[in-house]
């Protein structure tokens, strides 16, 4: 995105956390005008005890780095570009499911702060209109294989009206789709109180039990066709939601004989990228 305003309101750490309505998260605010990448300083933050909860925001990232080692662009003042720091008891191995409870909370707070109609793309775009307005970097690191921390990065695009040519077709911003500026404090408060709320709920069960049925509500590839670029695979087949661990359910046929046969395969996140087959969503 190229956002070619100037003039913005900037974001203030102490604000932020006054503003904040959770026990936990968000209450510490890490503020930077311009970084690297907040989920780089998270990560390093994520390494000491007691910075659970630790939210780090930054006006611009010079190397935002997007799911499958693509870049993210992150110009000052339009985004939030921001990583959550956990440091939380869950098995690594589970881990990956956050991305999908983070995406719960985020399509949540920009419905009730914006009134817009988001939805989800597997496992964790939010998508409006048909294009995409928040990406989630899920990252971890372990120690003896228990988890160290795992960092959430989100990154949204609020109130910047420009994308370059090649991501016009398939990003778009908040204000773009609800013709007004969005509060970028107000969103933050909302985002945080859900993913804490979410959060909670994912952290007795570490399954997303409880969370299947309003994820798949809001999943946008549900019973659409999909195209699973797999590293060693790529098929097409119909989505029909998630399970309890956060895999896609996806049905596939094959004509055997001239028998149809079909199946369901379970995609899980991970180095794998979903597309309609007519396009993005
Ligand atoms: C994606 O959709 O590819 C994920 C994009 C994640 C971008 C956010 S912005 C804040 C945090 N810092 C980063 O470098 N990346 C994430």
């Amino acid at each position: 995105m190229n956002d070619e305003r100037t003039e913005y309101k900037r974001l203030d750490s102490s604000f932020v956390e006054k503003r904040m309505l959770t026990g936990c998260f968000g209450k510490k605010v890490l503020y930077y005008e311009e970084v690297d990448s907040t989920n780089t300083v998270a990560k390093q933050l994520g390494r000491y005890p007691g910075n659970h909860g630790v939210l780090v925001l930054a006006e611009r990232q010079n190397a935002g780095r997007g799911r499958l080692g693509r870049n993210w662009s992150s110009p000052g003042g339009s985004g939030i570009w921001m990583s959550l720091v956990l440091q939380s008891g869950i098995l690594p191995a589970n881990a990956s499911m956050l991305t999908l409870v983070t995406a719960l909370a985020v399509n949540r707070g920009i419905r009730e702060e914006t009134g817009l109609e988001s939805f989800i793309k597997w496992p964790n775009d939010i998508i409006i209109n048909g294009k995409k307005v928040c990406g989630i970097l899920t990252e971890m690191s372990t120690v003896s294989d228990k988890l160290e921390c795992v960092v959430i990065g989100m990154g949204i695009n609020v109130n910047g009206e420009y994308f370059s040519e090649e991501l016009k077709s398939r990003a778009t911003s908040l204000r773009m789709e609800c013709r007004k500026e969005v509060d970028r404090v107000n969103l933050i408060v909302n985002i945080m109180k859900y993913m804490e709320y979410y959060y909670e709920v994912f952290e007795r069960t570490e399954t997303l039990k409880y969370m299947v049925d309003e994820y798949n509500k809001f999943l946008i590839n549900r019973n659409l066709q999909v195209r699973i670029r797999e590293a060693d695979s790529e098929y097409t087949g119909l989505a029909l939601g998630i399970n309890e661990t956060g895999a896609l359910l996806v049905e596939t046929e094959e004509i055997n004989q001239g028998l149809k046969n079909t199946s369901v395969k379970t995609v899980m996140s991970g180095e794998v990228s979903v597309r309609g087959i007519l396009g993005y969503v």
